[in-house]
């Protein structure tokens, strides 16, 4: 044996390092069929890491205290050795994370893989969501510049409009009447410390309830349902092929075109015309001085457009909580008898349609000002929108649905 294999040996006498890599890994047999939607969780981890190994490295130089917090941004930026390489990774990084995590759930909602038995793994990933909105949130405050510190005031007074305890919650979440140094520091233990050590929990418990159940996969069909033994074992899915080295080599080939596009955007356009860094933050933090049009940042526009396009306060905080929740209802909602959009009718494709076209103009609407029409299609928007959602116990039964095959394509 080699010096290699002996330790490894010499592990497995004391850890189940080859049992783990072959129940996870050499010998976790996935479906055959997987597509390129299917690169987006792989690359949601190595987005995760780029995020944890920037962000250390940013923490080494910022400082959170709201009479240092931008200079140390710029201080970072100017001439800390690779510190703009180091902050336009981690900037550029947060959208790519929504981008590529959008695009994950995109594919979880056209294959119906949200459907039994992953209802708790998609339960899972809509709670990673939500702890990734309040990372994403409390990460912006940060660089302590206009959009930063007026984007917060707006968010954390939203609170407020809840009855009887809004005011005292807003006040607790900021621990002050106003955003002031001190939301500044626990947003900063909370975005460095707490909220990533629960992502990282998170994706964990994620994978191994995705490896308890298996894959769904673009035709629907669960392979471990159908037919045994493929060439490298009798009592395994017919329609399985091991990950490593499959898929393990798929998905290096995604990493690859992702660090393409990645690198494009970091070198060349890394404010990406004002989406992924706003011109306002530019500025440093003014208390005194609102900027004149307050947006979030692109990821949270959606659900902004849904807050305003409702005329009272309160009721359009719930809708924007319940535009969330509706997500989380999507394994009971869809009663269709198939799984995937392949076998899926006209109905289901064209409210996934509509549903698309309404999210992304919600989006635009939300980082718009609100004028008058804009205000009127925000309305519309948001109607299609829980439609979608609301209609799909009966639209999703009616739809006619494709025979599904036995076997995966
Ligand atoms: C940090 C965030 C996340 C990471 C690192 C992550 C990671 C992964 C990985 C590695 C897979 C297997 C590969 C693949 O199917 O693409 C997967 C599958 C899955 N994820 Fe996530 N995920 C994240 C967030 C989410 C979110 C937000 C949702 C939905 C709300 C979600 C729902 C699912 C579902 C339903 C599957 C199974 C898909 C199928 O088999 O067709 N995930 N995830």
């Amino acid at each position: 044996m080699s010096v290699g294999q002996d330790i490894v040996a010499w592990v497995d006498e004391r850890f189940p390092l080859i049992k783990t890599w072959n129940e996870h890994i050499a010998q976790y047999y996935a479906p055959k069929n997987f597509n390129s939607w299917y690169f987006f969780g792989s690359l949601a981890i190595v987005v995760f890491v780029n995020q944890i190994l920037t962000g250390i490295w940013l923490t080494m130089n910022y400082k959170p205290d709201g009479n240092l917090a931008f200079a140390s941004v710029e201080y970072i930026m100017r001439d800390v050795n690779w510190g703009w390489l180091l902050r336009y990774m981690h900037s550029t990084g947060a959208s790519a994370f929504f981008i590529v995590i959008y695009l994950h759930m995109f594919r979880g909602v056209m294959y119906g893989s949200f459907r039994k038995p992953r209802e708790l793994l998609w339960i899972i990933g809509m709670v990673i969501f939500l702890a990734l909105m309040a990372e994403a949130f409390m990460g912006y405050l940060l660089p302590w510049g206009q959009m930063s510190y007026w984007g917060a005031q707006v968010i954390t007074s939203l609170f407020g409009a809840i009855p009887i305890i809004g005011d005292d919650l807003a006040l607790w979440i900021r621990g002050d009447y106003v955003i002031s140094d001190i939301t500044l520091n626990r947003f900063f233990a909370l975005h460095v410390v707490a909220i990533p050590m629960v992502l990282l929990v998170l994706i964990f418990v994620h994978i191994i309830a995705l490896h308890k159940v298996g894959s769904n996969n673009p035709d629907g069909i669960e392979i471990k349902k159908g037919p045994k033994g493929n060439r490298w074992a009798k009592d395994k899915p017919a329609d399985g092929i091991p990950f490593h080295p499959y898929y393990t080599v798929k998905d290096i080939f995604g990493v690859g075109v992702f660090l393409i596009l990645f690198s494009a955007v970091i070198f060349y356009l890394p404010e990406f015309f004002g989406w992924f860094l706003e011109p306002d933050n530019f500025m440093p933090a003014d208390p005194m001085k609102t900027p004149p049009h307050i947006a979030p940042v692109w990821y949270f526009t959606p659900f902004y457009a849904i807050l305003r396009a409702v005329p009272d306060k309160f009721l359009g905080v719930m809708a924007m909580f319940a535009a969330i929740a509706m997500l989380f209802l999507l394994p009971w909602l869809d009663r269709s008898r198939v799984k995937s959009i392949r076998y899926k009718g006209i109905l289901f494709k064209l409210a996934l349609a509509i549903f698309s076209v309404s999210f992304v103009m919600l989006g635009f609407l939300g980082s718009q000002q609100a004028t008058p029409t804009y205000t009127m299609l925000a309305r519309l928007f948001s109607v299609l929108y829980f439609l979608f959602f609301i209609g799909m116990p009966f639209y999703s039964q009616i739809d006619a649905t494709k025979p599904v095959p036995e076997r995966v394509h």
